[in-house]
């Protein structure tokens, strides 16, 4: 049997063609197989303010982000495709933001395209390099092999995006947690400002 004949990696039989409903006006997957869901409280340690984040967990540990997904298995050759919706809001003067990732096969790149909202996506790779790069409705953004990616939401309503990626990417939180991005994205009296990371911020335990 040849590779056309049998395009499943795992030798078995090739997955049925299937679809699933996405309503790029509303902004969301029907019927999702995974719903992963992010609360404040799973956001200790990513943002600079962590006293804010405390009063925000206290005050009822409002949703962070949720991603939809319609999984695959995780092999070469097929694409994962998902919604991430990040909700408007501030820890401290900080844009709530995802925890961000690497991809666990770091030689697969990844996009964004952005249904709905205003923000950034922050990127680093390990070399030190960086950007930010504004999203907004219609705009798509291409996350390149190599580059960990935090959306980030500076608007009022929520940043909400369709994401596609090589399914055997897998995801790598890697130094996210300790070190962060090297730019952070405030919101002060309305104006969004980015802001380079300090080698002196210091981190809550
Ligand atoms: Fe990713």
């Amino acid at each position: 049997m040849n590779a056309h004949n049998n395009p499943s990696a795992a030798g078995g039989a090739p997955m049925t063609p299937w679809a699933i409903e996405i309503d790029l006006l509303e902004a969301t997957m029907r019927m999702p197989d995974r719903l992963l869901v992010r609360r404040a409280s799973d956001m200790r340690g990513y943002y600079r303010d962590a006293a804010a984040l405390e009063h925000l967990i206290a005050a009822g540990d409002p949703l962070h982000y949720e991603v939809l997904e319609k999984p695959v298995p995780e092999e070469r050759g097929h694409l994962m495709v998902c919604i991430s919706r990040l909700q408007p809001g501030l820890v401290g003067d900080e844009c709530f933001m995802t925890k961000g990732h690497f991809h666990a096969v770091p030689a697969t790149g990844e996009i964004y395209l952005c249904l709905r909202g205003t923000g950034f996506m922050v990127m680093k790779t390990a070399a030190g390099l960086k950007a930010a790069v504004p999203m907004r409705r219609h705009q798509m953004v291409y996350v390149p092999p190599w580059w960990a990616h935090r959306s980030i939401n500076t608007g009022d309503e929520p940043l909400v995006s369709f994401c596609v990626y090589p399914a055997e990417a897998g995801h790598n939180y890697g130094d996210i947690a300790t070190a962060g991005f090297p730019q952070r994205i405030l919101r002060r009296g309305g104006a969004v400002q980015i802001v380079e990371e300090t080698a002196n911020f210091s981190r809550p335990a």
